[in-house]
């Protein structure tokens, strides 16, 4: 079958599984997270602003809609929801791999029209860790992006029938990328998490932000598996780090201080807000709100966004802070497996 159609069927499989997968009432590991309520706050609602600012990208609220797809007429559309969404809410946004478009540049238009319905928005495009320096900022130019996300997927990759089998040169590549490109870097995963060494490797090649991008929410080794229809490796959809892990492992004296975005998994503004008060610059959710919109319509899924930005606020007020760095100062507390996790990292 022609490369770009095989693509395109993937991405609608992506969408089609990750939406019948998703399930916003299961249990999660943000549920070994507890902040404490502070019953006296020095804060009102109105006064709480949660706006910061990371790479020289700045932003009011602390959210983006995380990458997802592209690269076909039935995308194009989706993008181009999402970025009403995203430019009605003041989110950032990512767009998924731009491969498709860097090969075919007829696919362009389901990327660029992110750019065309959030004209002020700040942008990420979303590359492979294979494509070349040139194509990534070919991808850049594309969305006219403000930063460019490469993911790293070894997992994902493996459990595809399709999927690529080599990875010893991703570092170097993404190292070449990075020299090259004229926006900030963020290097994320798809869901399994980033773990501390992996984080140290993409430190000293001078990548700008990380995004955790942890197991807890869409799983892509449960949706390959359901793609390949038998079953045989249906043990891999337990694989990986939950964000709250990936998180958790970050606070330790031994991590080497760099900027990181915290994303899978994210069911509501109680676990953005945890993501949050555990360092992250800003939070990623991707699934979520893909299964909100294809219940509902463009503005139906604002006026669910403009709740979660008031309910963290409301959250923020109830730890007693009124910004982002005050936020990050709160007590939190983790039980459970997380706790004997968060020792075992060497983590207090
Ligand atoms: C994704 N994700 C993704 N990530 C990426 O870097 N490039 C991509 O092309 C895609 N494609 C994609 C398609 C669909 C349908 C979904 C739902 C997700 C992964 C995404 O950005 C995120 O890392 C994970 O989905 C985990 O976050 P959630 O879904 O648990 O919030």
């Amino acid at each position: 079958m022609n490369d770009n159609i095989e693509r395109q069927r993937r991405k609608d499989e992506h969408i089609y599984f990750a939406v019948s997968q998703h399930n916003t009432k299961l249990q999660s590991q943000f549920d070994e997270l507890e902040l404490i309520n502070d019953a006296i706050p020095m804060v009102n609602l109105a006064d709480v602003d949660l706006a910061g600012e990371v790479a020289g990208l700045a932003f009011e609220t602390p959210l983006y809609i995380n990458a997802m797809t592209g690269g076909s007429p039935h995308t194009e559309k989706l993008n181009g929801q999402l970025a009403e969404v995203a430019a009605a809410t003041g989110l950032m946004m990512a767009v998924g791999s731009m491969h498709s478009a860097i090969r075919d540049p007829k696919l362009a238009s389901s990327y660029s029209i992110v750019r065309k319905n959030h004209p002020e928005g700040v942008l990420f495009a979303n590359i492979s860790a294979d494509l070349s320096p040139i194509q990534a900022q070919q991808a850049i130019d594309i969305l006219a992006a403000d930063a460019l996300q490469i993911h790293v997927n070894v997992a994902q990759e493996l459990v595809m029938k399709e999927g690529s089998r080599d990875f010893d040169h991703w570092l170097e590549n993404i190292a070449a990328i990075k020299e090259h490109v004229n926006v900030p870097v963020i290097v994320k995963e798809v869901g399994f998490g980033l773990a501390r060494k992996t984080i140290m490797r993409l430190r000293d090649i001078n990548v700008d932000i990380i995004d955790l991008a942890g197991k807890g929410g869409t799983d892509f080794a449960r949706i390959e598996n359901a793609r390949r229809r038998d079953g045989k490796w249906d043990y891999f959809n337990d694989w990986g780090q939950t964000t709250a892990q990936s998180l958790i492992a970050i606070q330790s004296p031994n991590y080497v201080n760099m900027p990181y975005f915290a994303s899978g998994g994210v069911r509501h503004p109680l676990d953005a807000i945890k993501c949050l008060a555990l360092g992250a610059e800003a939070v990623g959710i991707a699934g979520v709100i893909l299964a909100y919109l294809k219940e509902h319509d463009v503005e139906a899924t604002i006026e669910w966004v403009e709740e979660w930005k008031l309910q963290m606020k409301m959250i923020a007020v109830m730890v007693n802070a009124r910004n982002l760095s005050k936020l990050r100062k709160v007590p939190i507390v983790a039980y459970g497996r997380l706790k004997e996790w968060g020792e075992l990292r060497g983590v207090k």
